[in-house]
């Protein structure tokens, strides 16, 4: 597997766990050939002893993980591109859209998969993270109905995780969610629970919660444009005292995914010649601290 952030070690660990061969990929392994990865869960932590290899290693790759930053992911796969086949299963598993089609232009041979969790978890240092709550994870192929043979390993070693027919559907809520959220919160450094607090912010979201159901429709999804301010409203007050991940990025002073999420938003809208200047401005305002 590709990226050892938060979401990385955890599915990493499971699959482990659940004996399924799991190899984490390092940019530098320095020659090892294991990591100690810790979780920590409920006030207990765990080390788990993980096989690694170096990403310049040989050796074909059968089933490929990749939970790196969706701008980080192309370069990435294109490195182990020698060491997959013509059948090679690739799973995505980030925010944002766009990358899955990028890849599938690139790397034809490749038979794509996305995914999208509500799992809450957090890096606390390298290799080291918290599991703060159990959540729902959703992988599927579009037009693919029934879960390949490779999913039961995953049913098997993740909780509440589940083949989604209608991926799509799930990656353009997320895609939604993330657009009224994370882009607000990076600019106003506030946690998400202020985007309901302060009426000026409530207000915001609410503009951005229209010209996105909008956009949603025209490309199909009609039942995320549905109620989104209300699911929008939910999410901030079930994560109100959470740090976005683009706050986080900013904060860090890591690039974000804005490309991904508000610039894929605005790239469909404007395939559908629809307006959307709230999240425009939105998009030029991080971009302005991203670069
Ligand atoms: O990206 C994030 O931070 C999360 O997806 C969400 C749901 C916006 C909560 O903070």
């Amino acid at each position: 597997m590709l990226g050892a952030g938060a979401m990385g070690c955890l599915f990493a660990t499971a699959l482990h766990r659940s004996d399924c061969a799991t190899t984490l990929l390092l940019r530098a392994s320095d020659g090892r050939e294991t990591v100690q990865v810790v979780v920590e869960r409920h006030g207990r932590s765990t080390t788990i002893e993980l096989p690694a290899a170096s990403v310049a290693a040989r050796g074909p790759i059968s089933h490929l993980l990749v939970t790196t930053k969706a701008y980080d992911a192309h370069h990435a796969i294109a490195t182990i591109a020698h060491r997959l086949r013509h059948d090679s299963k690739v799973l995505l598993m980030m925010n944002g859209m766009g990358l899955a089609d990028e890849l599938r232009a690139d790397f034809p041979q490749l038979h794509i998969y996305s995914g999208t969790t509500t799992e809450g978890a957090y890096r606390l240092a390298p290799l080291h993270v918290r599991h703060a709550g159990q959540g729902h994870t959703r992988i599927g192929q579009p037009g693919t109905t029934t879960p390949p043979a490779w999913f039961h390993q995953w049913s098997r070693a993740v909780a509440a995780c589940q083949w989604d027919g209608n991926i799509e559907e799930a990656l353009w809520l997320k895609l939604a969610i993330n657009c009224a959220i994370n882009p607000l919160t990076a600019v106003y450094a506030c946690r998400n629970g202020e985007l309901a607090s302060r009426p000026e912010l409530a207000a915001r979201v609410d503009q951005l919660c229209d010209e996105i159901a909008l956009i949603s429709s025209a490309a199909g999804q009609p039942r995320v444009a549905t109620g989104l301010r209300r699911s929008v409203a939910q999410v901030i007050a079930a994560t109100a005292d959470n740090r976005s991940s683009m706050l986080q990025d900013v904060q860090d002073g890591r690039r974000t995914e804005v490309d991904y999420i508000t610039g894929y938003l605005l790239n469909t809208a404007r395939d559908f010649g629809i307006p959307a200047p709230h999240n425009a401005a939105l998009l030029e305002s991080i971009q302005k601290i991203d670069r």
